[in-house]
């Protein structure tokens, strides 16, 4: 197996800078479309044989050294008890968003195994499969919390942000347990067989420093803790991380993935040499060949001095990508020569 990936995630040295994609499987690539135009994204989530099939697209079409499992991290929180819907346009939609007691009342932790046993059956063919490490993952506990507190994608988060300075045991108790259901979902995908987990953050950013230390890191913490013991690398991504890094180090993750808003050496810098997954704008990829390889090889060097890098984009890749440009992003970054 090609183990560039994990060894950049324990700070060992590689013999280039591995690379995978954030979002890799999906829109942009014509061979993912062609099974979607048959089946819904929640059908093909919980198809085992074809959530396989799309996480290999790109190993076998970018050769990039990481697989990320097919799946979304609103997937458990269907399973808590809410009515989950992605319509073919715009972002997912919990029909009735928690924002009272009541509501949330109804909320439970899952069993992975009798909730959601397609994901575990879809970790258990890949990893039969595949000849580089496969990644799994869950939305960090506040990431998840947006999106069943405001009901969907959001602008300001209102909802959620007026219910942590108003009513923090609601707040709190639903924060608990999308913990406890995160902690469950990965250490199952783990025990299943993943080589390495990663937490998307994607809205953590979007709170104060004061706010993400009092309300939110806790919490990534919790479960980062309980993940620990079961050895395998752990990614905590931050979008917009800038003003929370100092912050996000402290989460005892391996890794932690940056947004393009923030100079690598800067982030290796502010997170004390914790190896480095980013940090590529993904709209660099709608520029031309030599401005991909230049804008690739500068991040490679600008993290030559960490003690692990896992080049990545700073945060998904766009639907509109040109999928040539990606394959000339993944060639870069393996040719680019490192300081020794
Ligand atoms: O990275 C991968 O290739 C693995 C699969 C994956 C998906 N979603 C598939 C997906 C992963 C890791 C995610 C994570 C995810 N999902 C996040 C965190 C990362 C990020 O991008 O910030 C978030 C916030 C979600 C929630 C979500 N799912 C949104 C907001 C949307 C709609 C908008 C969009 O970006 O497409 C989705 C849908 C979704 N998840 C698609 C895919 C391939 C598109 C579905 C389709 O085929 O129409």
């Amino acid at each position: 197996m090609n183990d560039t990936f994990l060894q950049a995630c324990k700070g060992q040295k590689t013999p280039y800078t591995p690379i995978w994609i954030m979002r890799q499987a999906g829109r942009y690539l014509p061979q993912y479309q062609k099974i979607r135009a048959n089946v819904d994204f929640l059908t093909l989530c919980k198809t085992p044989e074809l959530a396989a099939e799309v996480t290999k697209q790109p190993v076998d079409i970018l050769g990039v050294d990481a697989a990320i499992l097919f799946s979304d991290i609103l997937i458990p929180a269907e399973k808590m008890g809410l009515e989950l819907h992605f319509p073919e346009s715009g972002g997912p939609i919990f029909k009735e968003p928690v924002r009272n007691t009541a509501l949330a009342k109804n909320l439970r932790t899952i069993q992975p195994h009798e909730d959601v046993p397609y994901v575990l059956d879809t970790i258990k063919i890949l990893i039969k499969d595949l000849n580089v490490p496969l990644i799994g993952f869950a939305g960090a506990p506040f990431t998840v919390a947006t999106y069943m507190i405001e009901g969907g994608s959001s602008k300001h988060f209102i909802n959620t942000k007026r219910m942590m300075h108003t009513n923090p045991n609601l707040f709190n108790q639903i924060m608990g347990l999308i913990t406890q259901t995160t902690i469950a979902y990965l250490s199952a995908q783990i025990e299943t067989g993943v080589h390495a987990v990663q937490l998307f953050d994607t809205w953590a950013g979007v709170l104060s420093a004061t706010d993400y230390r009092n309300w939110v890191f806790p919490y990534v913490r919790k479960t980062i803790n309980a993940l620990k013991p079961l050895g395998v690398p752990i990614i905590y991504f931050v979008n917009n991380c800038a003003g929370l890094l100092h912050v996000a180090a402290d989460s005892g993750a391996d890794v932690i993935g940056v947004d393009w808003r923030i100079d690598i050496d800067d982030a290796i810098n502010r997170t004390k040499q914790m190896p480095v997954q980013g940090n590529l704008d993904p709209c660099v990829l709608f520029s031309t060949r030599p401005y991909i390889q230049i804008a690739a090889k500068s991040i490679v060097l600008k993290a030559s001095g960490a003690r692990g890098h896992i080049f990545n984009l700073g945060h998904g890749i766009l639907p509109e990508t040109p999928v040539d440009n990606v394959k000339a992003l993944v060639d870069a970054v393996h040719e680019v020569k490192r300081p020794q």
